[in-house]
């Protein structure tokens, strides 16, 4: 790991769908370009994803899918630790001992639970119908991800902002009752990474089945792209910023971005020029990554192993604050085992 004043940040990403562009351009890109500057790890969600229940062989292929993802598009395996979730079972250990000191209140106002909850009422049943134990303390399983590693920073959109939050708060209730045993820490939200939309304009999410597949190949991007949907200006008459000059922006180089606006400003833009000049930038970005995807994905023992490497020092990442944990609250003897200190910091 670099030695660097800024702060450790740690990245969560449930394996769940297909990765699309929106998840790149969103949350993909802005934390590999934080991991290159600082102390990083990511991991793999798997134990989140099981709130949806999804087929367990649609887990297992969406963690090899997404860490090859990550990888295909340069997160660095040695630079940052890369880990699959579940790898940790210390992490459900830690989910316990902080729901111990969590208000149930707090739970009942994070707003996945809040949406469905609200949902169900809106639909005359009860408020808690269909909702399981999971999604209702899915913050304190994410604050244990992010508590166990002392992680200072946890970059995140803007939707999973109060998820960090709860985070702090868990912390400092721990910390109330137990002494300053965990660290405090703080979200970092991007403002200029901006909501990406998909095909109807509407956020390009899975939900809306708007998005771009990351590994989709040159036809299917021509094909998506052609499906945006336009107004009826001539090529001559301005244009309103729109769904395609939004992507755009986000994938083609700063200049030909400012061009493109100023196109659309002034007229003189066929909006079928603009989604060619739109597909063209996708496959650019894209291309060199597809290609690594699809060879790491055609060896998952490789995939394994890195994951498996990442485990390995990701436990030891965790294992100072989970003994620090035990000491505090009366697990364990309070004593500390003979080699999880010296390992407790990441090689
Ligand atoms: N809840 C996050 C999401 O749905 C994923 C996540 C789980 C996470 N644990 C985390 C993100 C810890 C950051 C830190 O996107």
């Amino acid at each position: 790991m670099k030695e660097s004043s800024l702060p450790r940040t740690i990245t969560g990403i449930k394996p769940t769908g297909r990765p699309h562009l929106g998840n790149y351009l969103g949350m993909i890109r802005p934390a590999l370009d934080l991991a290159r500057s600082g102390e990083a790890l990511f991991f793999v969600a798997d134990y989140h994803a099981l709130t949806i229940t999804p087929p367990p062989a649609e887990v297992r292929e969406g963690v090899l899918d997404l860490t090859a993802t990550l990888i295909a598009f340069g997160l660095d395996t040695d630079q940052n630790i890369v880990y699959r979730q579940s790898d940790l079972p210390e992490l459900c250990e830690l989910t316990w001992v902080l729901s111990c000191t969590c208000a149930k209140g707090l739970l009942n106002r994070a707003h996945a639970y809040k949406a469905a909850a609200q949902d169900n009422l809106a639909h005359g049943r009860e408020a808690d119908q269909g909702i399981g134990l999971g999604l209702f303390s899915y913050p304190v399983l994410m604050a244990a991800d992010i508590l166990a590693h002392r992680a200072e920073a946890v970059p995140v959109g803007r939707d999973q902002r109060q998820h960090v939050e709860i985070a702090r708060d868990l912390a400092e209730s721990f910390n109330r009752v137990y002494g300053s045993v965990l660290v405090v820490p703080e979200p970092i939200v991007d403002e200029r990474v901006m909501t990406v939309p998909g095909l109807d304009g509407r956020k390009m999410s899975k939900s809306y089945g708007n998005q771009l597949p990351l590994d989709a190949p040159p036809d299917q991007i021509r094909r998506w792209v052609s499906r945006i949907v336009t107004d009826s200006r001539s090529p001559s008459e301005p244009k309103e910023p729109d769904t395609i000059l939004s992507l755009y922006r986000s994938v083609a180089p700063e200049a030909a971005a400012q061009d493109l606006e100023r196109r659309y400003r002034e007229g003189g833009v066929a909006y079928a020029e603009a989604k060619s000049m739109l597909a063209d930038a996708i496959e650019t970005l894209i291309a060199p990554a597809r290609q690594r995807h699809a060879e790491l994905m055609a060896d998952p023992a490789r995939l394994r192993d890195i994951l498996a490497r990442g485990a390995a020092r990701a436990r030891a990442s965790a294992a100072g604050t989970l003994w620090a944990v035990r000491a505090a609250t009366g697990l364990g003897w309070g004593q500390v085992p003979a080699r999880t200190t010296a390992s407790a910091k990441p090689s």
